[in-house]
C-alpha cells in the first residue's frame, strides 16, 4: 500500500514537472517571439532613420556581391499591374560613369565620383504609370544601400536636360537602352567619406499626417 502511494506521488510530481517546464517553455518563446518583432521593427525604422544622400565616396570599390543584394531588393519592389517594367544598368567603369554624369546638363558630380552607379530604367510599353514604378523601384535600393552600408544618391534624370536631347534619352543612346525605355534617376553608391547625421523620428512633423479627415 505504502509502496503504491509512493509510486503515485512520484507520477504526480513528474506530471507536475513536465507542465511546469511546457509553460516556462512556450512563456519563454512567446517573449522570444515578441522581442524578435520588435527587432524586426526598429530595424526598418533604424534604416529609414540612418538613411541619407551621400555624394561622397571613399575609392573602395564595392563587391559585386553586395551590388547584387541590392539590386535584389529593388527588383522585390511592387509595380504597377504586377508588370515589373523596371530594369537597371550598373555602371562602374570610370570613364563611364564621367560620360553618365555628363549626360545630365547640370551635371551630377555623385554619378562621377561613385563607386557604382545604377541607372533606373523603365519599360513604358509596359504601362504608363512608368514613373511611379521607377521611383519605387529606386526608393528600395536607397533603402537596401543603407542596410549593406554603402552610401547612396538620388540623381534625378526624367524631366531633366542633357547636352542636346533630353538626359534620358542620352543616357539611353550612351549605354544602348532601346528607344522604348525611359530613365527615371541615376542612383550613386560607394563607402560614404563621412557619415552624415541620421534623421530622427522625433523631428518629424506630425502636422503632416491626417487620419480619417484632414
Ligand atoms: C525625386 C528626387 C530627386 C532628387 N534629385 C537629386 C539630384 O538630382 N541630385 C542630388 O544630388 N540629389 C537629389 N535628390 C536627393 C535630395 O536632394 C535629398 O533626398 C534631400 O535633400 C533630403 O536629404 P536626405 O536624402 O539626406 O534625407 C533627389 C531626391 C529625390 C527623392
Amino acid at each position: 500500500m505504502r509502496k503504491h502511494l509512493f509510486s503515485t506521488f512520484t507520477g504526480i510530481g513528474l506530471l507536475l514537472a513536465l507542465l511546469i517546464i511546457y509553460i516556462m517553455g512556450t512563456t519563454a518563446m512567446a517573449d522570444m517571439k515578441i522581442n524578435q518583432q520588435a527587432e524586426k521593427d526598429d530595424m526598418l525604422l533604424s534604416i529609414a532613420e540612418a538613411r541619407r544622400s551621400t555624394r561622397q565616396y571613399t575609392d573602395e570599390p564595392i563587391a559585386s556581391e553586395i551590388i547584387n543584394k541590392i539590386l535584389t531588393v529593388a527588383m522585390l519592389a511592387p509595380s504597377s499591374y504586377g508588370q515589373n517594367p523596371v530594369e537597371f544598368v550598373v555602371v562602374t567603369d570610370k570613364a563611364k560613369l564621367a560620360k553618365l554624369a555628363a549626360c545630365k546638363r547640370i551635371g551630377a558630380p555623385s554619378v562621377r565620383q561613385s563607386a557604382a552607379s545604377v541607372v533606373v530604367m523603365v519599360d513604358t510599353s509596359k504601362g504608363e504609370l512608368w514613373a511611379e514604378d521607377g521611383s519605387v523601384a529606386a526608393t528600395y535600393l536607397l533603402l537596401a544601400a543603407e542596410h549593406y552600408g554603402i552610401g547612396a544618391c538620388w540623381n534625378q534624370i526624367r524631366l531633366r536636360d542633357g547636352r542636346k536631347k533630353s538626359a534620358s534619352r542620352e543616357i539611353c543612346e550612351l549605354l544602348g537602352v532601346p528607344s522604348r525605355y525611359e530613365v527615371v534617376c541615376v542612383v550613386a553608391l560607394g563607402y560614404p567619406k563621412e557619415k552624415l547625421p541620421p534623421h530622427k523620428k522625433e523631428s518629424l512633423d506630425k502636422g503632416r499626417l491626417h487620419f480619417d479627415f484632414y
